[in-house]
């Protein structure tokens, strides 16, 4: 599916979509939430785009960007000597939108005394500029966007409640990527074409095992990290295959993502389950997983008891000499019912 600039189709992202379409035609100030990267200013610009307004100015101001001192005269302007360098009048961003949009990216970062300002302007559309008595009218549209837990600020007391309540009367939740997953082979295919006229290269075939490494890895960057990504293999390949670098595959190696936060406990859980099963099972030696672990044979031993690791008597290659003890049939169901997880 796309709207404008936004591509995906998976059911997550469809009702974004769908938000944006019955959102766009009306007037309504919105909120945008979501990670870093997930598309939250494309997002902004789809609604104005496919709003009444679309022919009218599109401004965006990073708060976070620009000094809070700075900011109530960016936003609203200031007359001639307003204060020190103020050496003539001019319009801040609110004019310069007027009929259109603001798009407010950033928006847990305003300050707190500039607040009842924005308020202000979002229920009446008057403001002054900094320095006069004059209110200006004006005719905008807000969407503000996010990457914070404003809640929470309000909870906090950082943000205020009213400005918050405006604000979030439409509010648009934008997935991380991980949640949407299945749009990966669409928006790389979507990437790849786009590179590739900007870059002048060639590439047709995305090979599949490159598909299944992009979908199990986490993203942290969202949308941002794997289209940089895709640009970066694209810059590396010289033919019509898709061939990023080793090095830039090891950025993208898999973790666990059972859940969104993994507990140090979970994360050694996981690599040492990874290791033995890269090593067969293999526990001793120089090529065993104590070795490539970096712990003596004895610790990886406990450690796998305590975790309820047994190995699998299948795939057994292992001197049952050296380990005869956890590896015993009894141990073994004993292990699994300790731990009822990640047997191999
Ligand atoms: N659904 C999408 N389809 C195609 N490209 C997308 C989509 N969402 C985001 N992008 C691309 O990903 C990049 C990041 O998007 P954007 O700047 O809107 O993210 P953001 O949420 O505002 O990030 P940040 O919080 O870091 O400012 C942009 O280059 C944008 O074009
Ligand atoms: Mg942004």
């Amino acid at each position: 599916m796309f709207s404008n600039n936004l591509i995906g189709s998976s059911n997550t992202f469809r009702s974004v979509i769908e938000d944006i379409d019955m959102v766009a035609p009306l007037n309504c100030a919105i909120l945008i939430q979501g990670e870093t990267g997930t598309g939250k200013e494309v997002v902004a610009r789809a609604v104005h785009d496919n709003g009444s307004r679309r022919n009218k100015p599109f401004v965006a101001i990073n708060c976070a960007a620009i000094p809070s001192t700075l900011l109530e005269s960016e936003l609203f302007g200031h007359e001639k000597g307003a204060f020190t360098g103020a050496v003539e009048r001019t319009i801040g961003r609110f004019q310069t939108a007027h009929g259109g949009t603001l798009f407010l990216d950033e928006i847990g970062d305003m300050p707190l005394e500039l607040q009842p300002k924005l308020l202000r302007v979002l229920q009446e559309q008057q403001f002054e500029r900094v320095g006069s008595s004059r209110t200006t009218q004006v005719d905008v549209r807000i969407i503000a966007a996010t990457n914070l837990h404003l809640q929470q600020m309000v909870e906090e007391k950082s943000f205020r409640a009213d400005l918050y309540y405006r604000l979030s009367v439409f509010p648009i939740a934008l997935p991380p990527l991980r949640q949407r997953k299945g749009d990966i082979p669409l928006l790389v295919r979507c990437f790849v074409n786009r590179f590739n006229e900007r870059l002048g290269r060639h590439v047709i075939h995305i090979p599949n095992e490159l598909i299944e490494r992009l979908t199990e890895y986490h993203w942290p960057g969202n949308i941002r990290e794997l289209q940089n990504f895709v640009e970066r293999a694209l810059i590396t390949s010289s033919g019509d295959v898709l061939t990023p670098r080793e090095r830039d595959l090891r950025f993208i190696a898999p973790v666990p993502q059972t859940r969104d936060v993994v507990t140090l406990a979970d994360a050694e859980r996981a690599h040492i389950h990874r290791t033995l099963h890269e090593t067969n099972w293999t526990i001793g030696g120089s090529n065993g997983a104590a070795a490539k672990l970096g712990i003596p044979r004895t610790t990886l031993i406990s450690r796998m008891e305590k975790l309820g690791f047994s190995k699998s008597p299948r795939r057994s290659t292992v001197d049952t000499n050296v380990l005869p003890d956890i590896f015993s049939p009894e141990s073994h169901n004993r292990s699994l019912a300790l731990s009822g997880v990640l047997q191999s």
